[in-house]
């Protein structure tokens, strides 16, 4: 069976902050491959909107640039190229007074999806949004899509949603976390909820634990600035591994809808217990021979901002309790490797009483790079030498089962088009990231009080050594990162 691509209405996208290096690197490459697959309707538009006092013609012009750079040079070489980037208008808008908003206006169509897309700092979202509303540009029907960072803590998070709300209702807003938009962070709810194999193993009685990986091999240089005030748990573990967490955790919602699905995500945070300060390690990279340190990137001497974070975590439930989620998310370490790694008990009795179970069976979900589901299954070791167990993969790789290149589609391509759509699902509701920051806050602030600086660990290596403390202690261990 060959799944079509759900077709979208023809719309106008405003992207604002359109000259920014997230909508060049990001935004307009995804929204081209959608044009290339045949998803973006004739007669939609997208209308750049920033401080710049350039033509649509110029901004034509730095676009085409950037999708060169960064879908590579043949991609002028493709038909659609040209199509695309007469697709695009731009406006030269100042958030803070009446400059640049007849034209924006002049651009939007009736009887179009309007989608506004802000991908600029959130200390202007309300700016923005209150003046789509007083312009008449932004309707009753029109969405309104943020980026993160959505709040530092809970007040802040409260003060965003509040200046969203004052403009838009909650049903017209899409707060993006990109992980939710990656193939495979889908494909785990289609493996949970789709397939009767899983569901019945999928609690304390069979999970032993599990573990939630995200390592990046890149450091902070070029972002040290932003970073240094955030750290690894604002800027990864409140969003995309809380994410992760919630859809491994979640009871199975009544249907596929954006509220029931985002209703049984809130209530997994809900469930969250306190984190005891002995289950939580931060670190922070020292240079190794060949990389520099965090010190170095971030150019903070004293900074005790972590650059890696490893936590167990309770989820209190029937479904949970006793069975806790290991989270871990680092940057400079060994290798990109972003993994829900399902460790199940082993049997309850082992007929092969001389033999052990050296580890009981896994579901790897890889997230990236090759997107992908294993098995680890116990067979008998092949070969006349007796009844000798071995643990060996039942693996899918989706770029070589499905052969389809939308398998692979980036995450913004995704998510933008839901937008368009008006498909919430993968986007995180304003009572979700409260309950986030509620959760997060106090760990953030305990530090805040401590002294202690954050354990070292080598650029390039698996993070610090108290890591694999945190697992040692339960008697478990962690996955390796990479080999
Ligand atoms: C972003 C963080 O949200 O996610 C970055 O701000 C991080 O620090 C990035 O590098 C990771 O995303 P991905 O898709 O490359 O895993």
């Amino acid at each position: 069976m060959v799944a079509k691509v759900i077709p979208v209405p023809a719309f106008d996208l405003v992207l604002f902050g359109a000259t920014g290096d997230l909508a060049q690197r990001k935004i307009f490459p995804a929204l081209f491959k959608r044009f290339v697959a045949g998803q973006m309707p004739q007669g939609s538009q997208i209308i750049g909107a920033a401080r710049s006092n350039v033509t649509s013609e110029e901004f034509q012009q730095t676009v085409a640039k950037s999708l060169k750079e960064f879908l590579g040079k043949n991609v002028e070489k493709k038909d659609e190229f040209n199509q695309f980037i007469e697709c695009i208008q731009y406006a030269a808008v100042d958030a803070f007074s009446d400059k640049g908003w007849d034209k924006l206006k002049s651009f939007v169509r009736e009887d179009t999806v309007r989608a506004f897309y802000l991908s600029v700092a959130p200390s202007i979202f309300g700016e923005i949004a209150a003046r789509l509303k007083k312009t008449g540009i932004a309707t009753d029907e029109s969405r309104i899509v943020v980026e993160k960072p959505f709040g530092t803590d809970l007040e802040t998070a409260e003060t965003l949603n509040a200046q969203l709300r004052a403009s838009f209702e909650e049903k017209q807003i899409y707060r993006i976390d990109h992980y939710l938009g990656k193939e495979t962070v889908q494909n785990l709810m289609a493996l949970r909820f789709a397939n009767a194999l899983f569901e019945p193993l999928w609690n304390n009685k069979h999970i032993d634990h599990v573990q939630i990986t995200v390592a990046e091999d890149i450091g902070v240089a070029g972002r040290g600035g932003y970073y240094d005030k955030s750290g690894a748990i604002r800027d990864m573990v409140q969003n995309h591994l809380m994410q992760l967490l919630c859809l491994t955790a979640m009871e199975p919602p009544s249907q596929f809808s954006s509220d029931a699905v985002r209703d049984e995500k809130l209530k997994v945070i809900r469930a969250l217990k306190p984190v005891k300060e002995d289950n939580i390690v931060r670190g922070q990279y020292r240079a190794s021979a060949n990389d520099q340190s965090y010190i170095e990137h971030s150019e903070n001497p004293n900074s005790r901002t972590d650059s890696y974070v490893a936590m167990k975590v309770d989820v209190a439930n029937w479904r949970w309790a006793g069975t806790p989620f290991y989270l871990r998310t680092g940057k400079k370490l060994r290798e990109r490797v972003s993994e829900i790694a399902v460790m199940f008990k082993n049997p309850p009795h082992s007929i092969f009483s001389d033999m052990e179970y050296h580890e009981g069976n896994a579901l790897i979900i890889r997230l990236q790079p090759d997107e992908g589901i294993t098995l680890w299954t116990t067979i008998k070791d092949p070969g006349p030498g007796g009844m000798r167990l071995k643990q060996v993969p039942l693996d899918m790789s989706f770029a070589e089962t499905l052969e389809d290149e939308t398998a692979v589609a980036d995450a913004y391509e995704r998510l933008i088009m839901d937008v368009i759509r008006g498909d919430q699902t993968l986007f995180m509701r304003g009572d979700e990231v409260e309950a986030a920051w509620a959760w997060i806050d106090p760990i953030i602030l305990q530090w805040e009080n401590s002294t202690a600086r954050p354990a070292q660990y080598d650029a390039g290596g698996s993070g610090p050594e108290d890591a694999l403390m945190l697992m040692h202690k339960d008697g478990r261990k962690w996955r390796p990162i990479g080999e």
